[in-house]
């Protein structure tokens, strides 16, 4: 971890309960959340089916933190609008699914939202390259994505750690987001290796809603 950086904690709410997902996104809010974590998939970039724009903008009222959406979707261009329109504050995108990323980037940047761009965890963070000077968040997958449950891989630390000393070369704020297996187990080693945004869904949606407040905590230390 780089001294003094504070480490912020995204709910994924693809671990909510999503029969009261607006109560939901208000509890893990009140929990300290930083960004609520919001994953749209295509069923085909991923194999997995969720949510579209009009769910963004349902749970829009229930938070005032970043809606920060994490698109594993094949085509995003096309879907960069509405999202935007819904209420997202971030939108990332997979540097696989575009085939012009920089362009993509510039999309989102139009329709003033963050961008973010991330990394499945088989591509090289050379695919950042040419993106440094334009990206507000980086996204490292450390699990194949798709789905929420499943177990953290190592072999992402050193990309993080790889991906850290890029963004120091910037001299830009740029958030480093770790997403998937997140858990009190596996944070601290992704903390050391520069993650400063730890998304984290089973995590944190377990238990009685009273319970996020302490899973949060727990991710943090
Ligand atoms: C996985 C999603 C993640 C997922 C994380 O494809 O992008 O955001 O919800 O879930 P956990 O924290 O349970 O691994
Ligand atoms: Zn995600």
């Amino acid at each position: 971890m780089l001294p003094g950086m504070p480490i912020r904690i995204a709910p994924s709410i693809l671990s909510a309960d999503f029969a009261r997902l607006g109560e939901e996104v208000k509890a893990v809010s009140e929990a300290g959340a930083d960004y609520i974590h919001v994953d749209i998939m295509d069923a085909h970039f991923v194999p997995n089916l969720t949510i579209g724009p009009d769910v963004v903008r349902a749970i829009r009222p229930y938070t005032r933190l970043p809606l920060d959406v994490h698109l594993m979707v094949s085509h995003p261009d096309a879907l960069i609008p509405a999202f935007a329109d819904a209420g997202a504050d971030i939108l990332t995108v997979h540097a696989e699914a575009s085939a012009h990323l920089d362009r993509t980037l510039q999309l989102i940047r139009s329709h003033q939202v963050k961008c973010g761009v991330s990394l499945v965890p088989s591509t090289h963070e050379r695919a950042l390259d040419y993106v440094m000077d334009t990206v507000d968040l980086i996204l490292i997958m450390t699990v194949n994505p798709g789905f929420g449950g499943q177990s953290f891989l190592r072999s992402q630390l050193p990309k993080i750690s790889a991906v850290r000393h890029m963004i120091a070369a910037t001299g830009r704020a740029i958030d480093l987001q770790v997403d998937g297996g997140i858990k009190p187990g596996t944070s601290t080693g992704v903390i050391s290796a520069g993650a400063d945004v730890l998304v984290a869904g089973s995590a944190v949606f377990k238990g009685n809603p009273h319970d996020y407040a302490t899973h949060i905590a727990a991710l943090r230390s």
